[in-house]
């Protein structure tokens, strides 16, 4: 048994999967009486269950070997796996540095594995020494960072993530969503190295394609082959996989609009700063701005009268509401009526 495997649940490891049609004959031409399907209509076929021509392409752009990636019905399908590969029910636990994406406490109750909360500091980043300090507890089978960090907006230390994922045995799961908005490198290039990384990135931000529900996972093979093993057969539908191909075919017009949102963040950043009722912008690294103001409550809610929809997030840090990059001309809708909200 290798380190790898040592990571993964004993029921996983044991697990014979459920071996499809199309597991058995992976060509394009044939007589196909194996799946059931009607002889009938153009979507007729089942998809390729390891999406191939997909991950081939994006093997070519993201500069990784087509048998590190892994494809998910979104990145929370990933996300879901993770724990199901890693925390067994009601024993293991996972680390997370909070205020961050609420998907991961979702995925640890359904899993019913215990988190382990380590917040951020107050300038939002990771505090090493809490965290280094609580992996000292053996439960502890995975830790997720989220860097551009949901809901704060910005990147992590590189070094912080680093040292994390050097000092600890278990499983880190590096979630890079909104990494094409930050000048932060990605760490994917680390998890040939790094047998216990996995670096996940989005069909859904930056190529303008959540409607797919494509989440990409980057790992050691070995590791991937466990991912193959647990999820459903079928889980990119043909659709979205000729969707994602599509958008793959077209990267120059994902650079123009990344390039068109980032400079839309900056002058709708500088255009807050200065309205009456925002306190604070703080710096962004995603196609969000968290900002700081008198009473996100009321501002939430006078917004959602004017039909303007915002993520209230005062619940989670006080005071405060995300505000997504949209186009020039919902921003300065948003602008004109922040400007006549008076408390
Ligand atoms: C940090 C982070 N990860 C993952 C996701 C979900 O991505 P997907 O649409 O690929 O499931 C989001 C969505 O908001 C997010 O903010």
């Amino acid at each position: 048994m290798t380190d790898i495997d040592i990571l993964v649940r004993e029921n996983i490891k044991a697990l014979s999967p459920y071996s499809c049609a199309r597991d058995e004959f992976s060509g394009s031409e044939g007589t196909f009486l194996d799946a059931n399907e009607s002889p009938f209509g153009s979507l007729n076929r089942y998809p390729d269950p390891y999406q191939r021509k997909l991950k081939e392409k994006i093997s070519a752009i993201k500069g990784m070997p087509p048998g590190s990636i892994f494809l998910g019905n979104g990145s929370d399908e990933i996300i879901d796996l993770c724990f199901r590969i890693f925390c067994k029910p009601g024993t293991d636990s996972a680390l997370i540095f909070p205020p961050t994406y609420g998907m991961y406490e979702v995925a640890a109750e359904i899993n019913d594995v215990k988190l382990v909360r380590v917040p951020l500091t107050e300038d939002f980043q990771i505090d090493t020494k809490e965290a280094l300090k609580a992996l000292n507890d053996r439960s502890i089978k995975l830790v997720i960072i989220c860097s551009p960090n949901n809901p704060t907006g910005n990147a992590m230390k590189a070094s912080d993530i680093e040292l994390i994922v050097k000092s600890f045995r278990g499983i880190v799961l590096i979630d890079e969503a909104y990494s094409d908005f930050s000048v932060h490198k990605s760490f994917k290039g680390l998890t040939a190295a790094c047998g216990n990384l996995i670096v996940m990135q989005t069909f859904s931000k930056a190529m303008g394609m959540a409607a797919a529900r494509i989440g990409m996972a980057f790992m050691n093979p070995q590791l991937l082959t466990y991912f193959n093993k647990v999820k459903p057969p079928y889980n990119i539908s043909t659709i979205n996989q000729r969707a994602a191909l599509n958008c793959l075919s077209r990267c120059e017009l994902v650079r123009k609009r990344i390039s068109i949102i980032l400079k839309e963040r900056e002058r709708l950043a500088r255009a807050l700063e200065k309205i009456a009722v925002i306190e604070k912008v703080y710096p962004s690294d995603a196609n969000f701005l968290l900002v700081r103001t008198a009473d996100a409550d009321r501002i939430y809610s006078e917004l959602q009268k004017m039909n303007i929809i915002v993520r209230n997030r005062n619940k989670i840090i006080r005071g405060c509401i995300r505000i997504t990059v949209g186009t020039r001309k919902e921003n300065n809708i948003l602008l004109k009526a922040l400007r006549n909200i008076s408390l």
